[in-house]
């Protein structure tokens, strides 16, 4: 209807001036007609501009005396014409906020005498309050002291009314097209869908709002960790490199070419690029020395250290490779104490079970400074485990190849009831530091754990595969809490 008349019109004439005109003059509702132009202006077949225009319109106070008349008025007609009539029988006869503002103006302009009884003292009055009222219910146009009475008496306020004035667009139709917005069963079967006008595509449209953006449990656990790291002084190393060469994630740690964790069994060694292309020369005679003859009062491994197998390119098997990468640098630009973290990716080859994936995170943090003793690293340890709701830990003995004392960690965990292991820590040896150029008391304590393990004992997941990896499922992310660790 709306849409006819408004394209119709324009068919002949230049333009719609006023929206509300136009509909007011059709038995339009306003609304209808605005909401028509508004979609037609999106399509382009009209071009339309905000018209704004202010009237004072009759509150509800205001309509009733529009009718019934002012209740000054109203009192004075109840009042005799002849002799007085009690206040009390006045009020009777009265609506009860007619009664009391009619006295006081009635009062104020002097038309009735006011006492126990009450009387006219003038003979005839007129309601000038209704006759405003009117003549602004029509839209007439009303003197500013009046206007002023009737919105301090709160029976007329200002409203802004919104409308357009339209013109044809660059679309202009007399009509709207149908444009079709999908191709259906139908169309094909009729082979309509040759003549059919497809819809553009709008490649600015908004989607619609996701219901919820949802955290995966290793992230909220995860951005935890960090925080905790954060709040006891440590930096945050560059993680953003899975492909590692052989040299930063094992030799470089000190750990021997035949190492059994070097086999394809155990790691991702990578088919293209296979090897690196750049390594610190004068670094790399320095561990190739270390592990074949020693040095630092080590006596090394004895064998035959090769290039080629420092080259090779692998999936990093664990963070501690950006921690060697990052020591290095440290003794390169001169020596300063450190505390340095990071929450990553690492990878192995190894067959995959509830308890295993071949991907997975690891958490890992080290302090570097002069004098560090393995009672800094369990203080360090027993602070950082604390803050992650761990206060009861035991620490036993182990071995890697690049820490000297190791230790595993353990923690007593309530719910389970029992000792659950929870990372591996140790002092990174001097095979390890000096040939970095570490001056050499310099030592650093350092510790990793999985970033899956604490995350499953926190949301009560027991298989790795549910929390990881393809076959997670995706409501785990909307249905699980906010994590809170360590209350
Ligand atoms: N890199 C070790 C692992 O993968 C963890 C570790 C880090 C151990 C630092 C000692 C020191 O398990």
């Amino acid at each position: 209807m709306a849409e006819e008349a408004i394209l119709g019109y324009l068919e002949h004439h230049e333009e719609i001036t006023d929206s509300g005109q136009f509909a007011a003059d059709r038995a339009l509702d306003h609304n209808e007609v605005v909401n028509v132009i508004k979609s037609l202006h999106g399509f382009r077949y009209v071009d339309a501009q905000d018209i704004k225009k202010e009237a004072w319109v009759l509150t509800d106070e205001g309509k009733t005396y529009a009718a019934a008349g002012s209740p000054e008025v109203q009192l004075f007609l109840a009042v005799p014409t002849e002799g007085s009539i009690p206040k009390e029988e006045l009020q009777k006869k009265l609506d009860p906020s007619v009664f009391k503002i009619g006295c006081s103006q009635a009062g104020k302009n002097k038309w009735v005498e006011m006492g126990k009884q009450v009387s006219r003292k003038v003979e005839h009055v007129e309601d000038k309050i209704k006759d405003l009222l009117l003549r602004i219910q029509e839209g007439q146009a009303v003197g500013k002291d009046d206007v002023n009475t009737l919105k301090a008496r709160k029976l007329i306020v200002l409203q802004t009314w919104k409308g357009y004035s339209v013109r044809k667009g660059p679309n202009y139709a007399p009509k709207r097209k149908k444009v079709a917005t999908d191709l259906t069963r139908e169309n094909l079967q009729r082979s309509d869908w040759k003549e059919l006008e497809f819809k553009e595509y709008n490649f600015n449209a908004k989607g619609p709002p996701s219901e919820c953006g949802c955290l995966h449990p290793l992230m909220k656990v995860k951005k935890q960790l960090k925080d905790i790291f954060l709040q006891m002084g440590f930096e945050e190393m560059p993680t953003n490199n899975y492909v590692e060469s052989s040299f930063w994630n094992f030799d470089a740690l000190f750990q021997p070419q035949q190492h059994p964790a070097r086999d394809s069994h155990d790691t991702f060694f990578l088919q293209a690029p296979s090897t690196t292309q750049e390594l610190p020369e004068d670094y790399v005679e320095r561990v190739k020395h270390v592990h074949e003859s020693g040095g630092y009062g080590s006596r090394g491994y004895g064998y035959d250290w090769k290039i080629e197998e420092a080259k090779k390119n692998v999936l990093r098997t664990h963070t501690t490779a950006v921690s060697s990468r990052m020591l290095f640098a440290l003794a390169q630009q001169g020596f300063a104490p450190k505390r340095y973290f990071s929450i990553d990716r690492v990878f192995r080859n190894e067959a995959v079970d509830r308890t295993h994936l071949a991907e997975f995170h690891q958490i890992e943090g080290l302090v570097c400074d002069r004098g560090l003793t393995l009672g800094h690293l369990i203080g360090v340890l027993e602070d950082f485990f604390s803050r992650l709701g761990m206060s009861k830990l035991k620490f036993k003995p182990a071995y890697n190849p690049y820490t000297e004392p190791s230790m595993e960690i353990f923690s007593y965990h309530d719910g389970l009831g029992k000792w659950v292991e929870i990372g591996n820590s140790g002092m990174f040896r001097p095979e390890m530091l000096r040939p970095m150029g570490l001056p050499e008391d310099v030592n650093v304590i350092a510790w990793g754990l999985s970033l899956e393990r604490p995350t499953m004992i926190l949301y009560g997941i027991d298989n790795i595969r549910d929390l990881f990896g393809h076959k997670v499922d995706l409501s785990l992310m909307k249905r699980n809490p906010i994590c809170r660790i360590g209350i």
